[in-house]
């Protein structure tokens, strides 16, 4: 009984690798501790001091991410949730036989109501996930090839713009890539704007583009979800500068910093701060670098912008990205777009 267990579940092992393909596009390690350093450098040297999102996602910081998706105050993962399990079926008749590639994949839990929709409607199942994480990547698509027997999955280790540049030949009739769970609105207009030019470089004429927004609301709700009561979020943005002081060999007192978030109106984004309790210096010894602040001065670590409907689409059909369908949540809290390249 024990043998015949191990060859099946040996069997299993092989058939699950057979279906599996990962990339590495370049060591994402070695890019954050050498070239990016000087991103650090030049954003805690500007006025107002800044620094780039990437640096939040260490372990802990996925992990700390994970629980932020779940928080009551923190709409966004269960508005969009039940939006794609409305209208997954519809998407899938709408592309027919299509790979699914998903920019920014994490634990990939929302992908599987896709390709749920995918497999009822009888269709091949191709899925291209894309993660900077090599580990989550890796381990998420095991999981995933295990529970969807016909599943083909090609994965990307690297960045959006790396992966955009490098997808493998289509061996479907047709694609469609998805950027979902509003993180273009963690870009800012500019870098929105290059954005849109990847990822009409990356599709073929009548390809698709799943995306999902989250929209204009009162300051109020918008204020409590970056600023929840269980302090996640707090400990999310306070982690940035453990992880900096690990890579840069720095000596940030997290103790002497605070999470500080507000919805900025005139500009529609939520802005995230870590804002200094005292007068201090601060050494990251790898980098060379020494960083007076004052006391109350901020370091600004993301921007959440907020969409409307009818602006973003006009913004995507500059880029010849014709929406075909829009879906919203009874509230209209969020937004999850369907478009089409001309
Ligand atoms: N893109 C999502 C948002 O802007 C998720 C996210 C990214 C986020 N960074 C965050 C949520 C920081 C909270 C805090 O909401």
């Amino acid at each position: 009984m024990a043998i015949s267990n191990t060859n099946s579940s040996q069997t299993m092992q092989q058939q699950i690798e057979k279906r599996l393909a990962i990339q590495h596009l370049r060591s994402v390690t070695a890019s954050l501790t050498t070239t990016a350093g000087s991103d650090v450098v030049k954003g805690l040297t500007q006025t107002p001091k800044t620094l780039p999102p990437r640096y939040f996602y260490d372990d802990k910081g996925s992990e700390l991410f994970e629980q932020i998706c779940e928080l009551p105050e923190y709409y966004v993962t269960r508005t969009e949730t039940a939006i794609l399990q409305e209208c997954a079926r519809e998407i899938a008749e709408i592309t027919g036989k299509c790979e699914f590639v998903e920019l920014g994949s994490g634990s990939s839990t929302k992908s599987r109501i896709l390709l749920n929709a995918y497999q009822n409607l009888g269709l091949p199942l191709r899925y291209l996930p894309i993660d900077v994480s090599a580990g989550m990547l890796e381990n998420s698509a095991k999981q995933l090839l295990f529970d969807y027997p016909t599943l083909e999955i090609s994965a990307l280790a690297g960045t959006y713009e790396l992966a955009l540049q490098q997808l493998p030949k289509k061996q479907l009739p047709s694609r469609m890539i998805a950027f979902i769970g509003s993180t273009l609105g963690n870009l800012n207009p500019q870098e929105c704007e290059i954005f849109f030019l990847q990822i009409t470089q990356a599709l073929h004429s009548e390809e698709y583009f799943l995306l999902g927004i989250d929209l204009q609301k009162p300051k109020h709700i918008l204020e409590a979800a970056y600023n929840d009561s269980q302090g996640v979020t707090a400990a999310f943005n306070l982690n940035m500068l453990e992880h900096i002081n690990w890579l840069y060999n720095g000596n940030f007192d997290t103790t002497q910093f605070e999470h500080f978030a507000f919805y900025n109106e005139n500009e529609n984004q939520i802005e995230m701060h870590l804002r200094s309790l005292q007068q201090q210096t601060v050494k990251l010894n790898a980098l060379n670098l020494i960083i007076n602040f004052a006391r109350d001065e901020t370091i600004m670590t993301e921007i959440s912008r907020k969409f409307d409907i009818a602006t973003i689409k006009q913004q995507l059909s500059t880029h010849d990205l014709i929406t075909q369908k829009v879906w919203t949540d009874p509230n209209n809290w969020f937004g999850l777009l369907l478009c089409q390249l001309q």
